[in-house]
C-alpha cells in the first residue's frame, strides 16, 4: 500500500517521500516503482516523521502498536496521520474483519495518538496491486472519514490530485468500522469472482 500511495501522489504532483524501517527497503520499493516520478524520494520513517505534516500509516495492523509507540512523540504538531490500515484475519483464505475495542483500526489508533496530532482514514477499500500499477487507472471511488473538517481537508488536498480517483466523504471517524467492514467485503468478491482490484463506486452522487 506504501508504495502504491506513493506512485500515485507522486504521479500527481505531489513531493513524497517512501519511508521504511530500513533505508536500503525503501530504496528497494523506490525501484519497483521506477524513476519516472520527480519529487519522489526513498527514505528512513523517521524521515518521513521529521519532514512531513501529511504522514501516511501503511503497516499490517499488527505492528500499529509498535510503530506508534515508536514514532507517536516525534510526529511534528499539527500533522495529519492518513490511516490506511484494516484489522483482519484470514481463515481458510477468507478475510475477516476483527475490530479492536475501539471499535475499528482508525478510533484505535486515535485513541492513542496525541491531541495536537489530526488523524483521518481513507484507501482501506483500494487494492494494493492496482494502486502500485500508477499508469493505470483507479476508476472508483474512496471514502475518507477523519477526527474533524480539517484533518480530511489536509488529506483530500493531496488525494484530490489523483485524477482517476474520486474521494466520498464519510464525515467522523465512526465511519472507519463500516469503511474497514468494506476491505473484506472487496476481498470476498475477489475471491468469489476470481478477480483480483475489486473496488467501491458510489452512484446516484
Ligand atoms: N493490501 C491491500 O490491498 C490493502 C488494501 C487496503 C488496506 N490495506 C491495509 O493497509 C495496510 C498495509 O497493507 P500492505 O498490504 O501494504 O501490508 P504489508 O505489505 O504486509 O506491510 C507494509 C509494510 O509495513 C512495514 N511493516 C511490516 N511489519 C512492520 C512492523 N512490525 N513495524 C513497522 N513496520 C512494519 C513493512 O515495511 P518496511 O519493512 O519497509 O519497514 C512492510 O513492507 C494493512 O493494514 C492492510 O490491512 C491493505
Amino acid at each position: 500500500m506504501g508504495r502504491g500511495i506513493a506512485a500515485r501522489l507522486s504521479a500527481a504532483g505531489v513531493p513524497t517521500l517512501l519511508g521504511s524501517r530500513q533505508l536500503e527497503r525503501a530504496v528497494a520499493a523506490l525501484a519497483r516503482i521506477g524513476s519516472s516520478f520527480r519529487g519522489l524520494q526513498a527514505v528512513s520513517n523517521s524521515d518521513v516523521v521529521d519532514r512531513c505534516d501529511l504522514v501516511f500509516l501503511a503497516v499490517p495492523f499488527a505492528s500499529v502498536a509498535d510503530v506508534l509507540q515508536t514514532y507517536r512523540g516525534r510526529l511534528r504538531p499539527g500533522t495529519v496521520l492518513v490511516d490506511v490500515t484494516v484489522p483482519l484475519r484470514f481463515e481458510q483464505g477468507m478475510a475477516r474483519f476483527e475490530p479492536p475495542p475501539e471499535g475499528s483500526a482508525a478510533e484505535h489508533i486515535r485513541a492513542h495518538l496525541p491531541t495536537e496530532i489530526g488523524l483521518a482514514a481513507t484507501f482501506k477499500t483500494l487494492p494494493a496491486p492496482l494502486l502500485g500499477r500508477a499508469a493505470e487507472p483507479l476508476d472508483c471511488d474512496e471514502f475518507i472519514c477523519g477526527d474533524s473538517p480539517e484533518s480530511t481537508a489536509r488529506a483530500r488536498a493531496a488525494l484530490d490530485r489523483i485524477a482517476t480517483l474520486r474521494m466520498v466523504d464519510v464525515g467522523g471517524l465512526e465511519a472507519a468500522c463500516a469503511l474497514e467492514h468494506m476491505t473484506a467485503l472487496a476481498i470476498t468478491v475477489n475471491k468469489r469472482h476470481k478477480v483480483r482490484a475489486a473496488r467501491f463506486r458510489v452512484v446516484g452522487l
